[in-house]
């Protein structure tokens, strides 16, 4: 067993109010704004939100992938396996990447070597992190594509990434990154390139290697629907950090922030009456390279009150101290509000944008729909 999945009470990874931006000739994005988690040992965290929340940014960041002379990382620490991250050289990165966290994207094919073998691709990160002899290597190689799932993987291992489906090659693709054993294995829409019957089962080799192996999972998703049996914990991200955390089935039963709940909504769900229109969250994401003085969300959100636009809100928790909830709001839904997407409060009508707001966003919620 890894020594990092021994019962330890330290965190595996802990990210704390972490920051980093892009400096543009003209302007600067913030693009993550003091994001701050924990994953446990073999436990599996889903980082759920809206493209351009920052969701890959943060997670480039804990492997120093992030193009140098265009980001930096002005405040926060990110510590694994209890050693701090950020400040460390390219070459101390690159012998925890792929050893100790492993990481797989949407895109196989732009990750993949097309002119390697995937043979040669699995035998060439067990050369970079591990003694391994040529033979030994090769039978690992083996043992890892039968392990994703690869028919037929004598033969598989001799192919080129083109002779491959797209469901194979993100099975590759996983096999490369489990190939030195990662104590964590960060998965970056790892399904979103593929047709909806791949991408459950690329879902639930994931859940099958994370219990199997006993590697924890970063889950990055702006699928919602993805998420439910697959992460102990979900993280909802907006505009650089994290609204809501808690508990995956309880968050997705009982959302308290008004932009899970929107999320939610605007799923496709079974139980929905035949013909029912899904209910997109109006509005758009704010520019990240702006101030954001109040909560991120409140040009978007029925239930804001006066003080969003000036207060930003702190993550907090929520419900019954036990339950692992917590959300940062100042004036969040009941669970019957979240659902109906509403302020029930007779009369209630989210505050008016203060005129200088009001010029800088594209699309305001129009006041009648929430009254
Ligand atoms: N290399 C980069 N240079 C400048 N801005 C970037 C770069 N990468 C990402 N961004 C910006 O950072 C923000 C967060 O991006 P990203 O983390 O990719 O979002 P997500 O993965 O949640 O869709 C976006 O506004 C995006 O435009
Ligand atoms: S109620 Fe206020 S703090 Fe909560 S999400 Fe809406 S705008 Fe933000
Ligand atoms: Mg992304």
């Amino acid at each position: 067993m890894p020594e990092a999945m021994t019962e330890t009470s330290q965190p595996l990874l802990s990210v704390r109010d972490l920051h980093v931006e892009f400096v543009g000739r003209n302007r600067t994005v913030r693009a993550v704004r003091g994001l701050s988690y924990e994953i446990r040992a073999g436990e599996t965290l889903a980082i759920v939100g809206e493209s351009g929340s920052g969701k890959s940014v943060s997670a480039l960041t804990l492997l120093g992938l992030l193009p140098p002379r265009t980001s930096r990382v002005p405040r926060g620490s990110v510590i694994f396996e209890g050693q701090e991250l950020i400040g460390l050289s390219t070459a101390q990165l690159s012998r925890i990447r792929g050893a100790r966290i492993a990481m797989i994207f949407q895109d196989a094919l732009s990750s993949l070597n097309p002119v390697l073998t995937i043979e040669r691709q699995i035998t060439e990160a067990l050369e970079t992190h591990t003694d391994l002899t040529s033979s030994q290597a090769h039978a690992r190689a083996l043992e890892l594509l039968q392990l994703v799932g690869i028919p037929d993987a004598e033969r598989r291992l001799k192919e080129y990434p083109h002779q491959y489906s797209g469901g194979m090659r993100q099975r590759a693709m996983i096999a490369i990154a489990l190939s030195c054993q990662p104590s964590l294995l960060i998965a970056d829409e790892p399904t979103t390139a593929l047709d909806v019957t791949i991408q459950a089962q690329i879902l639930s080799l994931i859940a099958r290697l994370r219990s199997e192996l006993g590697m924890a999972v970063l889950l990055i998703t702006h699928d919602l629907g993805t998420v439910a049996g697959l992460a102990d914990r979900i993280a909802v991200m907006y505009a650089g950090r994290i609204v809501e955390t808690g508990p995956t089935e309880s968050v997705l039963a009982d959302p308290a922030h008004p932009y899970t709940s929107g999320l939610l909504r605007s799923l496709p769900r079974l139980d929905d009456p035949r013909g029912m229109t899904l209910r997109p969250i109006e509005g758009t994401p704010p520019d990240l390279a702006t101030d954001l003085p109040g909560c991120p969300f409140a040009p978007r959100c029925m239930w804001r009150e006066e003080v969003c636009w000036a207060d930003d809100p702190r993550l907090l928790p929520v419900r019954e101290a036990e339950s692992g909830r917590s959300i940062a709001c100042h004036h969040h839904p009941t669970a019957e509000e979240a659902r109906a997407g509403r302020s029930l409060v007779p009369g209630f009508r989210p505050a008016d944008p203060p005129a200088a707001v009001a010029e800088k966003i594209a699309v305001v919620v129009p006041v009648e729909a929430a009254s």
